[in-house]
């Protein structure tokens, strides 16, 4: 805990500085692990303790919260948050075909995120652009009609990005 705190105390300050700008801190947990995990960008144990200290919530009941809605994660995401849409109109058109690639090219499973934590890979339900079908959403950038073939583009597009902003 204490080794996770000095290396993110930044990060803790950060957190440090939200909450003590709450004026009802009693009911403000939900708010707290949303403003926690846009800071860590996720929830580990050593955050979730944090909290429940600073807000004098039973650690229990915070970790609850945390498992309870799926918004909370409390394993590290990518930067790039690729989520390929698997809801009936996509997949009727290739939807699996398009996730098997991205598993193939990322060189791993749904849910899961890469090792250089650039890119979080998931499978999601419609997200409401059926005419697009089959879609592929990025952080909150959408690709209607996607192709399995773009995979690789797409792909290299993002990591082009790292390589113009070092
Ligand atoms: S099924 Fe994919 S957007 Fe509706």
């Amino acid at each position: 805990m204490y080794d996770f705190y000095l290396h993110n105390k930044q990060l803790f300050d950060q957190l440090d500085t939200f909450i003590d700008s709450l004026e009802n801190k009693d009911s403000s947990l939900i708010q707290v692990l949303h403003h926690a995990q846009g800071i860590f960008g996720y929830l580990p144990k050593e955050v979730q303790l944090y909290i429940s200290k600073r807000l004098n919530i039973a650690s229990a009941k915070v970790y609850s919260i945390v498992n309870f809605y799926s918004y909370f994660t409390t394993e590290p995401k990518g930067k790039y948050k690729i989520s390929v849409c698997l809801g009936a109109v996509c997949f009727a058109k290739g939807a699996d075909k398009i996730l098997y690639e991205f598993e193939k090219q990322l060189g791993i499973k749904a849910g899961q995120t890469s090792k250089d934590l650039l890119f979080s890979l998931d499978g999601l339900r419609c997200v409401g652009a059926c005419g697009l079908a089959p879609v592929v959403v990025v952080n909150s950038k959408v690709y209607g009609q996607f192709k399995p073939e773009q995979v690789n583009d797409v792909l290299d597009y993002y990591k082009s990005l790292e390589n113009t902003t070092i």
